[in-house]
């Protein structure tokens, strides 16, 4: 199972405030649909509650949630409480998934990036101002195998590169 991290980061590191994103760009939140359609998804408690009650858990995945909490949500069609990060590992290889996407906060990025094999990073080209930030990683243990830059346009106010990197 290819383990991979998702994540739009800003060119100061940032990912959000707030327990939010700090932007609104359409173009990439259609990236992330669409890439993490039909697959395990694994998140931070934090970041599963920032998505909008009638949006979670996202449908048409596996949202996977990780909190310390013992009796936090219960088990449902398309969401799996674990406790510790590894269980939900597993719990997406039980299923026989092919990829696995870590989709943060910047806790669970922290924890996994050690283990990741494939990082999907919207690199926006523009500073904000925020609270939690992508964890800094060797690049060179990376190679970059696609980088599809997209301009700004009416809806989306920053340039964005779309860059996949593999684990050498
Ligand atoms: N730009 C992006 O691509 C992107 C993507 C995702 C999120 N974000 C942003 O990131 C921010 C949220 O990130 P965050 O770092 O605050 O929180 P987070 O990583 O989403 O969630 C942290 C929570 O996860 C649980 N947790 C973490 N490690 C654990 C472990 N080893 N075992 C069990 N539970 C564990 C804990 O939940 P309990 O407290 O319940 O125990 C912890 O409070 C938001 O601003 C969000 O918008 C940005």
């Amino acid at each position: 199972m290819t383990i991979s991290l998702i994540a739009a980061v800003s060119e100061n590191g940032i990912i959000g405030g707030n327990n939010q994103l700090v932007w609104n760009l359409p173009v990439d939140t259609r990236f992330f649909m669409k890439t993490t359609e039909g697959h395990c998804i694994l998140t931070g408690r934090r970041n599963y509650e920032s998505i909008p009650e009638k949006f979670r858990p996202l449908k048409n995945r596996t949202n996977i949630v990780v909190t310390t909490q013992q009796n936090y949500l219960k088990d449902a069609p398309g969401l799996k409480v674990v406790n510790n990060i590894q269980d939900g590992i597993e719990f997406a290889r039980s299923l026989s998934e092919r990829e696995l996407f870590i989709i943060g906060g910047g806790e669970i990025y922290t924890q996994t990036i050690q283990q990741a094999d494939r990082l999907y990073l919207t690199e926006i080209k523009a500073q904000f101002k925020g609270d939690t930030y992508f964890p800094s990683f060797n690049r060179d243990l990376f190679e970059e195998t696609s980088r599809i830059i997209c301009r700004p346009d009416a809806e989306n106010a920053h340039e964005m590169h779309f860059v996949t990197l593999e684990r050498k």
